[in-house]
């Protein structure tokens, strides 16, 4: 407690005038209408809430609800079943990979061993540093990659710390002076704008024939200001970019690097790895990956892997093993934190938990399962599928509105996949129906496609018919949500 403060909470203020209305910050406790300041603050004052409120901020009644527990579990029951989550069914959100999150991630990360403070010294988390560890040395040996920090706290946040990682590099090397970030333009929104965000000229990559990167282009574009290529591979039309050697060799012919994208890595797994490709950089999506409840704000992390000239330029804090103990150190020359302490931990506990659940041959099976029910699912609808054959997603093209048709879809009681991206396809449906559903479940989509694909413009238009919420405007329920009882 500061010495104002002190005094303060006995009575008087620092220019020795007496005080009878304390300030309340002081105090910690709530009886009967009045706080107590702390036993520690060897006072016996007590101070009076309502004097030290301002009179237009009280007021003497509070409607509260009187209900009793019943009511209370149907009322929050019913707003559950007038919403649809990933526990409902598939949501085959093309990129955002949306899939079915195993309850036992849960009871991993409800563990008591989990509630260490971060504070803690390094010999008192032990356990806790053993898992951050064996963490990044796993995803290491996922994605190819020497080294991996977990701080950043989303795919995103990923991209913008590797990005800053490449520049550290770059002006080490004397190369300061590049000064452009080439992004295919079926990339992902945030890789432009994270490329931006740090302070680059953002060149847009187009696609050849095959939706994939235009080679020559590439050639054309690379030079003595290319500081990064960002690419996502596979790519978001779903498919594998073939040429990847030929692609890391003309960027690091011209001195750039190469980051990849991992939001993808679902359809990779076991199977090919990024740092084998060429590529320096890659960003992690765990929490898409690796399960844990994504989108619709649910916490999110993002690691990066580096190679090994890259490692030393790692936000701090790293977690290494010394003689069988684990300690924290900051490497030689960090960009230095990009979130508190080690980011979302439980995130981090559960992306573990699932990955040795799996094991090798399961995050095999895994992308083995992603590809096959893309796949499937391309081959079953009505709708023209351009491109392919496909990793983890498929872009469809509507005849009609895709955003028309998604609406349409929920009448179906399936949630609709993601509309009108990548540019590259006419009204886009791009579909990723995830390596967790069931030949049923991707049966029930295909006939939720078709049925649509049937419907005469003037239902389409109309659609939805059956939810609770009809046509909304999109725009303004994601800017100005309606979040109080009271509205609903
Ligand atoms: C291809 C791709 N890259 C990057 C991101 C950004 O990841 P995050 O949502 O974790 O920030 C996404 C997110 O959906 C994505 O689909």
């Amino acid at each position: 407690m500061s010495q104002e403060h002190h005094e303060r909470a006995n009575g008087e203020s620092t220019d020795g005038e007496a005080e009878t209305d304390a300030p309340h910050q002081q105090t910690r406790w709530y009886a009967g209408g009045q706080y107590e300041p702390l036993l520690n603050e060897k006072s016996t004052d007590t101070v009076s809430v309502e004097s030290s409120l301002p009179d237009d901020l009280t007021r003497d009644e509070l409607e509260l609800p009187d209900l009793a527990e019943p009511e209370v579990t149907r009322h929050y029951t019913r707003l559950s079943q007038m919403n649809y989550g990933i526990d409902s069914g598939p949501i085959p959100l093309g990129s955002c990979t949306m899939k079915y999150n195993p309850a036992f991630t849960e009871d991993v990360a409800a563990h008591r061993g989990n509630r260490v403070h971060p504070l803690r010294s390094d010999e008192d988390k032990q356990g806790i540093l053993r898992l951050l560890y064996e963490l990044q040395e796993t995803l290491g040996a996922i994605g190819g990659m020497d080294a991996v920090t977990l701080q950043p706290p989303a795919g995103a946040a990923g991209e913008f710390t590797g990005i800053q990682v490449a520049k550290a590099y770059h002006e080490e090397q004397g190369d300061g002076s590049r000064s452009e970030v080439i992004v295919p333009e079926s990339a992902h929104g945030t890789n432009f704008a994270s490329a931006a965000m740090a302070g680059y000229d953002v060149v847009e990559l187009p696609s050849n024939e095959d939706g994939r990167v235009e080679v020559d282009a590439l050639e054309a574009a690379a030079g003595e200001d290319t500081a990064l290529l960002m690419l996502t591979n596979p790519n978001t039309l779903g498919l594998f970019e073939r040429d990847i050697e030929a692609i890391a060799e003309i960027v690091h012919d011209a001195g750039g690097l190469l980051y990849y994208d991992g939001a993808n890595l679902n359809s990779l797994l076991g199977k090919a790895r990024p740092g084998d490709m060429g590529f320096d950089i890659m960003h992690f999506n765990l929490h898409k990956t690796f399960a844990t409840p994504h989108g619709g704000g649910g916490p999110g992390q993002g690691p990066i892997g580096v190679v090994a000239d890259l490692a030393p330029f790692l936000p701090t804090p790293q977690v290494r093993e010394v003689d069988g103990d684990y300690e924290t150190y900051e490497p030689d020359r960090s960009i230095g934190r990009v979130h508190e302490f080690v980011g979302n931990w439980l995130v981090l506990v559960k992306a573990y938990a699932y990955i040795l659940r799996h094991g090798d041959d399961g995050l095999e099976r895994i992308s083995e399962t992603a590809v096959l029910n893309a796949n499937y699912l391309a081959s079953r609808i009505e709708y023209e599928v351009p491109y392919g054959p496909f990793h983890h997603e498929f872009v469809a093209s509507a005849d009609e509105d895709a955003a028309d048709v998604a609406k349409a879809m929920l009448d179906h009681g399936v949630h609709p996949p993601t509309t009108k991206w990548p540019e590259i396809v006419d009204e886009a449906l791009m579909t990723e129906p995830t390596e967790t559903e069931s030949k049923a479940r991707l049966d029930d989509l295909a006939a939720a496609f078709d049925a649509v694909a049937a419907t005469g413009p003037a239902e389409l238009a109309e659609a939805p018919t059956t939810t609770t919420a009809r046509r909304i405007d999109q725009a303004s329920a994601a800017r100005n949500p309606r979040l109080s009882w009271r509205d609903l």
